[in-house]
């Protein structure tokens, strides 16, 4: 059959290539969108601080680390000095608070507290919804009455409030400077996001996220699948990791100058060092073995490839910081699904069944939200994927080689 052709007849990536730019192209958030966003962080950031004097939003997720598509979500930690983890009262409760803050806007307001720490998660209002408060949260938790807003809000815009997840910040910031050492890295993870995965139809359109998750269901770590983040991870061990020469250096192996500030050093116990004077990284002197120069189309087929049939997600864990990249799920104590208590007196499940090890909170598993289903329709989805690069990058499949030249 044609299965051994793979091995001699060598690909040509030029068609992947393209196509993977202009679905990037598609995707990317125009200037216009960010700085629609900057001004809602603002105007989000002013109404905390009326509530709660001296508090501080702080952006991070894809706006900081520059992953976002057209339409993401924002992602904004609400940081204050005296937030209170387990509040004696509703009232004290102050994501409690904000949600209320946030209803009589006429925002759409879901507090999340499934999660490991509680998330706010909020929607601008639709001229569909009208600003009016009716939830029962308004009506028991507050006797203040609507707001009317100065100025209307830009339509449909996701904000997600955390009020806890200070290494997000941290870990935002690390992935900006790795998207800084190469284009590919932020290409590939943008073009992974949305399009492994609808192949065929309406890949530009204005919402990549909302395919991605609603067509395919593979981004919605709240339902058994895994979050854009440890989309993020995989992209990065491989570039960092696996392919040779590394289009990454590993920025965490890079020891520290003696006069490094503790607070680059360790965060909340953890090690978070990492390099980056981005002039010396550009020079290319941290890739001791020259520039890889594969295309993005190949590239993104080496991504799925590898993950389909080198990394064995049974008993392998990737990680980013250790040299090689690869452990084992053993050597780091993740073999069986346990219960946790969360910050909250919240329990939530840890699972293993994909390894994804967070660069700096290493106890953590980024992809502990997969379970079985997930697994296997990630898998299943980027096996997919692989064929259709080999398909549309062989090149005798496409055009019959001319006759009599
Ligand atoms: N994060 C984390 N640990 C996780 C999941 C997320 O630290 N297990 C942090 C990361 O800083 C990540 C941010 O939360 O950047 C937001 O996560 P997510 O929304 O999944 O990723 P984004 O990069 O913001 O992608 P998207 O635009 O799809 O929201
Ligand atoms: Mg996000």
């Amino acid at each position: 059959g044609s299965r051994g052709h793979r091995n001699f007849w060598p690909l040509d990536y030029d068609v992947m290539t393209d196509y993977a730019k202009s679905i990037v192209e598609g995707v990317s958030p125009t200037a216009e969108e960010i700085g629609m966003k900057d001004k809602m962080l603002r105007r989000i950031s002013t109404i905390c601080d009326e509530l709660v004097p001296g508090s501080r939003i702080i952006p991070f997720g894809s706006l900081v680390s520059g992953f976002a598509t057209k339409g993401a979500d924002m992602d904004v930690i609400f940081a204050h000095d005296t937030v209170d983890p387990q509040p004696s009262s509703l009232e004290s409760n102050i994501p409690v608070r904000l949600a209320s803050e946030f209803l009589k806007r006429g925002f759409e307001v879901d507090l999340l507290i499934k999660t490991r720490v509680p998330i706010l998660k909020l929607k601008t209002p639709t001229k569909e919804t009208p600003s009016r408060p009716g939830s029962p949260l308004t009506e028991h938790s507050l006797q203040g009455e609507a707001v009317v807003e100065e100025e209307p809000w830009p339509e449909n815009v996701s904000c997600d409030i955390g009020f806890k997840a200070h290494l997000g910040i941290t870990n935002s910031h690390f992935f900006r400077t790795y998207s800084h050492c190469d284009p590919r890295f932020r290409e590939m993870v943008l073009f992974i996001k949305v399009s492994l995965i609808s192949s065929s139809s309406s890949s530009s359109s204005a919402n990549g996220r909302q395919q991605w998750s609603k067509n395919r269901d593979l981004n919605s770590p709240y339902f058994g699948t895994l979050s854009s983040y440890g989309y993020v991870l995989m992209v990065a061990h491989f570039l960092i990791n696996i392919v040779q020469p590394p289009v990454l250096p590993n920025l965490q192996l890079i020891p520290p100058p003696a006069d490094t500030p503790v607070s680059e050093l360790t965060q909340d116990g953890y090690n978070i060092w990492y390099f980056k004077d981005l002039s010396k990284i550009k020079s290319g002197d941290l890739l001791p073995n020259g520039k890889n120069e594969m295309s993005l189309g190949q590239l993104i087929h080496e991504f799925f490839q590898y993950y389909t049939t080198n990394f064995n997600f049974v008993s392998e864990c990737v990680t980013i910081r250790t040299p090689g990249g690869v452990m084992y799920k053993q050597q780091k104590g993740w073999t069986s699904a346990r219960e946790r208590v969360g910050e909250m007196n919240n329990t939530y499940q840890d699972r293993y069944l994909l390894a994804l090890e967070d660069p700096f909170e290493i106890s953590h598993n980024v992809g502990r939200t997969c379970g079985g289903g997930g697994v296997r329709r990630i898998r299943g989805e980027m096996h997919r994927a692989a064929a259709i690069i080999r398909k549309i990058s062989t090149p005798l499949l496409n055009e019959p080689a001319p006759v009599g030249s």
